[in-house]
């Protein structure tokens, strides 16, 4: 595969958030790599959009909590390239309170949240060790940092994914890949579609959901700004929810 551009990989880029990631990274110059899982057409949709801002998208799908199918589907391409820029974006919320949670709500979030974090790293970091240089964004949740009812499993997930970021941090940040968290607090996406929004706006200070621009400005400047300082940090974007 050859390089003209920066390439930006986003894992669950097809919708949502990662989309919204992946078409402001596309208009800061980037060629982006999009992951996601079975949503063929919102990712083609995606695709189509980033292509007519001029910049090219290549399309991979696998379920990131498998770890053989993560191997197999970016392990060729990163033999010999490594991306700029990793958004760690792909995540599920089953919610349940804690005392009626099956183990299977529990287990797929685990594993697509937490164990799919390290099937891609498992993949991606020596790449870009390789390269001595990079950008890690992980998208987490103001979930994992201050705990939500009926979402044990997801808190302990995207609180996992915060720990993970900050030892990460530590490990590569002499050799020029910077590592940082952002949590989303309640953004409007098809994740959100069916909470009650009446309850949780009046504990919104700026009155208003998210939206997934918020979100991908954050992430933008993350991945672009020359002058950084900023490594193994969690940013919030939440209205306020969580001061
Ligand atoms: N929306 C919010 O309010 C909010 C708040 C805090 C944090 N977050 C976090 O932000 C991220 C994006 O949320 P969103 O609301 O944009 O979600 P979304 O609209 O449901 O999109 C999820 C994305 O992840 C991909 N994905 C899900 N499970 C996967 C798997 N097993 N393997 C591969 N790809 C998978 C999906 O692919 P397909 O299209 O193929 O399904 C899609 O691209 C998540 O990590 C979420 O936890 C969201």
């Amino acid at each position: 595969m050859s390089k003209n551009k920066k390439i930006a990989l986003i894992i669950g880029g097809s919708r949502g958030i990662g989309k919204a990631i992946a078409l402001r990274l596309a208009k800061s110059g980037f060629d982006l790599w999009l992951t996601y899982r079975n949503n063929h057409v919102a990712a083609e949709a995606t695709k189509k959009e980033i292509e007519q801002l001029g910049s090219t998208c290549t399309l991979f799908s696998f379920d990131v909590s498998n770890y053989e199918a993560t191997k197999t589907a970016l392990g060729k391409v990163t033999d010999t390239t490594a991306p700029d820029v990793l958004v760690f974006n792909a995540g599920v919320a089953r919610d349940n309170l804690m005392v009626w949670m099956t183990k299977e709500e529990w287990d797929t979030v685990i594993s697509t949240n937490l164990n799919g974090f390290y099937n891609i790293m498992h993949v991606l970091l020596f790449p870009m060790l390789r390269e001595k240089r990079g950008r890690i964004v992980i998208i987490s949740s103001t979930s994992g940092q201050i705990g939500q009812a009926g979402q044990v499993n997801y808190s302990a997930s995207k609180a996992g994914l915060i720990g993970a970021a900050k030892a990460l941090a530590r490990e590569v940040g002499k050799k020029n890949i910077y590592v940082n968290v952002v949590c989303p607090g309640v953004i409007e996406t098809e994740m959100t579609d069916n909470l009650p929004k009446d309850k949780i706006l009046p504990l919104i200070p700026l009155g208003r959901f998210g939206k997934t621009e918020d979100v991908a400005s954050v992430v933008n400047f993350l991945c672009c700004e020359e002058n950084m300082y900023i490594h193994g940090q969690v940013i919030g974007i939440n209205g306020g929810l969580a001061i």
